[in-house]
């Protein structure tokens, strides 16, 4: 895919980058709810009563998807800043393959919880819980990155994901 080169982050996809952040950040915060009431479920015992975090999960993971498919839209209308030229070009390639794993990861998260949750496909359930585990080493990965950019490489690439660039 290739993307158009902009100056910087808009507004918007700095606000959609932070948004998501901090929506799949709850979704592993509050899962012991969606985990319970699917275990429930399977063993086809009662759920011990209502409890919002369930449809919340739901919810959180249907908003996540809309978020990501509007950040690749924006990806491929407006375009992304180019790496920092300091940037080493192993780097390059592992920040465009990480960058790329989170869509992917992402869609594939939220499409496997749909199924389970919507449909009953149970081994769906399986790969989200594989997914889960991926997603955060792409997260542990990402926020490693950011560090030895800040420290290291003496880049700006915290700034543009903060100040919207033209
Ligand atoms: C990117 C979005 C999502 C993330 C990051 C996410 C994350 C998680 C996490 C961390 C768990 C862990 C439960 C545990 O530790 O046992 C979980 C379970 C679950 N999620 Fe999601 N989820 C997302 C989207 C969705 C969506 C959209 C649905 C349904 C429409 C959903 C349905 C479920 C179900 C049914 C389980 C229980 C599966 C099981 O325990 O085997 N998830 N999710
Ligand atoms: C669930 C959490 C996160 C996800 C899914 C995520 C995902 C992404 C993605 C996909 C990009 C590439 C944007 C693009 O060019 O299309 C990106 C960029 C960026 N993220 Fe995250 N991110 C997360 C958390 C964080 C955190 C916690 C930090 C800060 C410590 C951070 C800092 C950045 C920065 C600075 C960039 C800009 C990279 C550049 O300028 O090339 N992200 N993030």
């Amino acid at each position: 895919m290739t993307v158009p080169v902009a100056a910087g982050y808009s507004r918007t996809q700095i606000a959609l980058h932070w948004a998501v952040a901090a929506l799949v950040a709850a979704q592993y915060l509050f899962n012991d709810a969606i985990a319970e009431a699917w275990s429930a479920y399977v063993k086809g015992t009662a759920a011990l009563g209502f409890d919002p975090l369930v449809p919340a999960h739901v919810a959180g993971g249907v908003l996540i998807l809309a978020l990501v498919l509007w950040r690749i839209a924006l990806r491929a209308t407006r375009g992304t800043p180019p790496l920092p030229e300091r940037e080493p070009p192993a780097l390059a390639v592992l920040a465009r393959a990480t960058h790329l794993a989170f869509y992917g990861v992402l869609i594939a998260l939220s499409v496997s919880g749909a199924l389970a949750w919507f449909a009953d496909v149970r081994p769906a359930a399986g790969a989200h819980n594989v997914l889960k585990v991926v997603l955060l080493a792409l997260i542990v990965l990402h926020v490693l990155a950011v560090i030895f950019h800040q420290s290291v490489l003496k880049t700006s690439v915290m700034r543009r994901m903060v100040r919207p660039g033209a």
